[in-house]
C-alpha cells in the first residue's frame, strides 16, 4: 500500500535516517556472514537511505532498491543524486531503484544473496505472499532480514484482532502477531536464526535453507 502524505513526510524526514542508522541498521545489517560481492534487495526503499546503508555494512556487487510507490522512487533516486552529508563516501554506482510491487516482482529465482527490509511488512495487505516471495528470490544459504515496527504480542493480536484490523486499515496497514510471523516464515521454507524484541521493534533474521 501506498503510504499516506503524513507518513512520506516522517519516510522522508531527519528522524527516520538517524533511526535506520542507529537503531534498525547496526541489527539488520551486521554480522550477516554473506560472501563478498553479494547481490542484494531492499524491499520499499522508501527514501532509500536503507540502500545507502546497506552499501555502508556490506560489500555488494549490487544493490536494489524496489518501491511500490513512483513518488518513493523518485525521492530515493534524488538520495543517491545529494547524498546526505554522513553518507556521501558511501558508493552509489552500484545502486539501483526500481518502481516495482514486491508480492510480485520480475526477478528471477534464486537471484539475490540477501533481501532486506526496513519497516515495511506492517504496509504490506499480501505480506505472507511477500515472505514467500523473498523465500523464491533469494539464492540458497541466502539471508532475510529485517526490522518491523509494530509486532503485535499474540494475546493482544487474538483478543482485539477485529479492532486492531480495523485500525490498521484506516492507515493502509495490516496487523501482524508475533506467532503468525514466525509460523509464516517457517512455513515457507525459512530457517529463523534471530528474533529480537527491543521496545515495540523486532528484529529477524531467517535464512533460505539448502535441500
Ligand atoms: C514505512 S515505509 C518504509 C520505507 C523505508 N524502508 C524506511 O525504512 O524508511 C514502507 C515503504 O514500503 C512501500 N511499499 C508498500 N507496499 C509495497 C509493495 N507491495 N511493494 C513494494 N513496496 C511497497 C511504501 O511505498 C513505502 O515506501
Amino acid at each position: 500500500m501506498k503510504l499516506t502524505i503524513a507518513e512520506k513526510l516522517l519516510i522522508r524526514s531527519p528522524l527516520r535516517a538517524y533511526m535506520l542508522r542507529r537503531l534498525e541498521a547496526p541489527r539488520v545489517l551486521s554480522d550477516l556472514g554473506i560472501g563478498e560481492r553479494s547481490v542484494c534487495l531492499d524491499t520499499g526503499c522508501g527514501s532509500g537511505i536503507g540502500a545507502l546503508l546497506i552499501n555502508q555494512y556490506l560489500d555488494c556487487e549490487k544493490v536494489v532498491g524496489i518501491d511500490v510507490d513512483p513518488d518513493m522512487v523518485t525521492t530515493a533516486e534524488e538520495c543517491l543524486s545529494h547524498p546526505p552529508k554522513w553518507a556521501r563516501n558511501i558508493r552509489t554506482d552500484n545502486i539501483e531503484f526500481l518502481c516495482e510491487d514486491a508480492t510480485r516482482s520480475a526477478f528471477p529465482d534464486c537471484h539475490f544473496d540477501a533481501v532486506f527490509l526496513f519497516g515495511v511488512l506492517h504496509h504490506i495487505k499480501g505480506w505472507k505472499g511477500l515472505i514467500s516471495e523473498v523465500y523464491r528470490m533469494l539464492k540458497e544459504g541466502g539471508v532475510f532480514s529485517f526490522s518491523e515496527e509494530t509486532l503485535l504480542p499474540d494475546f493482544l493480536f487474538h483478543f482485539g484482532k477485529p479492532g486492531l484490523c480495523a485500525a490498521y486499515e484506516l492507515f493502509g496497514g495490516t496487523p501482524i502477531s508475533e506467532g503468525e510471523l514466525k509460523a509464516t516464515l517457517e512455513g515457507s521454507g525459512f530457517s529463523i536464526q534471530r528474533f529480537e524484541k527491543k521496545l515495540s521493534m523486532c528484529f529477524v533474521r531467517a535464512t533460505k535453507e539448502g535441500p
